[in-house]
């Protein structure tokens, strides 16, 4: 059988089955069955509390998920990923993220060579130059010290880079500036310099290809600001930093590769952010914290490659995603952390999940039949409550929901009435999974006095899916541990759908338009266009709005 045939397998096909009777079965009901349910289906490692009870599964569908993790190969896909065999077949690359956070004890072969003492050696640079920038020794063109940091990527050089500036701000030099620029939009980097001076403003040009338009770009008018307002082209050797895996491109562009922080082709953009794409994240918290960032994530690789599926929290957590998707035909999964902090999480998993599963193909090429990746979207709590819960909640969708908050915050504030706002934070948090699972029935809604003609309004069905996933406190530790989870559940389901998670030719052909219709809105004369109507349309007019 090939391994295209998902929906042909046993398992497959028992999962439909099963599947068939537990939806006429009520979350309300599977708790009433089983009184303890809150508290056996839960799992927890690396300090995350991982409770999975409020999703539509019961102990069979839970058997048969891990059945067919088992009869798709999910140990000896996770095997030969951790062994740097190169499953990225489409590009017939190795996918070795966990090597960024390996200790340097351990030793990690692709093609017969170890690369962890080359993470090291790059981790060890970076340390050494944070380290300077962080205590004022590396000055200047002027001679001053470097007060603002302005990174500039795209996609995975860049989401990964803010998402965990903003989560570990707590951690961050307060009295330095960290700025991020990513859309070839002239308004991002305009507003991300306005008010720096020059003189003590580093940027960090991160870019794995260093041919991507977006970031050179911006990394041309960097440059073109920074020797402006320095007076010299020589300013650019104590301004410029690059991160990027093409020396050459690097050169070319104008950076000494002294200055360069490399990684490997086996790093994805969307799996770097723990590479010396980080660098700017390193600056912000030291290379202390930055390490404990990376023990969290190791320490997540860890729990994945060792513990039995029944506990494997990204096993689990890929699993049930794949049971929502495929199953209960959830389109979506709303990730909703009630943490300030943790406010551009969703958009950094969007890239995560989305660039990894959202393929139509098999690694053989043959149109899937079954979905794949779903849409992740989100926003922090308590905000989404007041916008779009109300379809969450009473909408015709499923919108599986990830919920995620911690026992301490890092800025108590006493609340007026007792206890302190995170009480009231995380009171939320909780209370929305309760009322997504259990609703509130018709008759629930009559014994309140409310008029009948309004009972359908405020009846609530119930019975909507949710994960709650609570730490102690958003640390370092503790986001490399959530990052790793959800880049591990990416790849159990990868692997289950038969998919090539770690490339995205999904975003070539775009590009490449792009490239003849820029050199159509930027023609002198009228070009000729040969597109379609609307495209030929659109074109000529945005010439004309330009132009006048
Ligand atoms: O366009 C998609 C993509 O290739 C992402 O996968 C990647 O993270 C991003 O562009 C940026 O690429 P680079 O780091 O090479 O500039």
């Amino acid at each position: 059988m090939s391994r295209a045939d998902l929906t042909l397998l046993p398992e497959w096909q028992a999962l439909q089955q099963h599947c068939n009777q537990l939806e006429t079965r009520h979350l309300r009901e599977l708790f009433a069955d089983d009184p303890k349910r809150g508290e056996r289906l839960v799992a927890e490692a690396t300090g995350l509390y991982f409770d999975y009870s409020k999703q539509r599964v019961d102990d069979e569908a839970l058997r048969l998920l891990r059945a067919l993790a088992e009869a798709r190969d999910l140990k000896g896909h996770i095997a030969a990923m951790f062994r740097g065999e190169r499953i990225n077949a489409t590009e017939n690359r190795a996918v070795l993220h966990e090597a960024l956070r390996a200790p340097r004890s351990e030793k990690i072969l692709v093609d017969g060579h170890d690369v962890v003492p080359d993470v090291h050696e790059v981790l060890d640079r970076m340390a050494a130059f944070a380290d300077t920038v962080r205590n004022g020794a590396w000055k200047g063109h002027s001679g001053k010290p470097m007060r603002n940091v302005v990174s500039i990527g795209i996609g995975g050089s860049d989401l990964g880079p803010v998402m965990a500036y903003e989560a570990l701000r707590d951690y961050s030099r307060r009295d330095m500036t960290f700025r991020f620029v990513s859309n070839v939009d002239g308004t991002d980097f305009a507003e991300a310099v306005r008010d720096l001076d020059a003189a003590e403003t580093l940027f960090i040009i991160c870019s794995k290809t260093f041919t991507t338009l977006e970031t050179l770009t911006n990394a041309h008018a960097a440059r073109a600001w920074c020797v402006k307002a320095l007076g010299d082209e020589s300013a650019v050797a104590k301004h410029f930093v690059a991160v990027s895996t093409a020396a050459a491109e690097v050169a070319k562009f104008g950076i000494d590769t002294k200055q360069m922080f490399g990684f490997w082709d086996w790093v994805g953009g969307r799996y770097s952010m723990d590479s010396a794409i980080g660098l700017s994240t390193m600056i912000a918290i030291g290379p202390d914290h930055f390490g404990d960032m990376l023990a969290g994530f190791h320490a997540m690789d860890e729990h994945f490659r060792s513990t039995p599926f029944e506990q494997n929290l990204p096993v689990l957590m890929g699993l049930i995603g794949l049971w929502n998707t495929n199953f209960l035909d959830a389109a979506t999964v709303a990730v909703l952390p009630y943490e300030q902090y943790l406010k551009r999480f969703p958009a950094y998993l969007q890239q995560l999940t989305m660039e990894s599963n959202g393929k139509h193909v098999t690694l053989a090429g043959a149109h899937v039949d079954y979905a794949t990746g779903p849409i992740y979207w989100g926003e922090p709590g308590t905000n989404g409550q007041h916008s779009f819960y109300q379809l969450i909640h009473q909408g015709t969708r499923l919108v599986p929901c990830d919920f995620i908050g911690f026992g301490q915050t890092l800025n108590p504030v006493p609340a007026q009435g007792g206890g302190d706002q995170h009480d009231l934070l995380i009171a939320n948090l909780i209370a929305q999974g309760e009322a997504l699972a259990f609703g509130k029935t018709a008759e629930e809604v009559r014994a309140e006095g409310t008029p009948e003609a309004l009972v359908p309004h405020r009846t609530f069905e119930g019975n909507r899916p949710s994960t709650t996933i609570l730490a102690e406190r958003l640390t370092p530790f503790t986001l490399g541990s959530l990052v790793a989870l959800y880049e591990h559940s990416v790849f159990v389901q990868g692997a289950i759908w038969d998919i090539d998670s770690f490339d995205q030719w999904g975003v070539e052909l775009g590009k490449q338009l792009a490239r003849t219709t820029i050199a159509e809105l930027i023609a002198t004369t009228e070009p000729k266009l040969a597109h379609d109507s609307s495209t030929n349309s659109l074109i000529r007019r945005y010439r004309t709005l330009r132009d006048g």
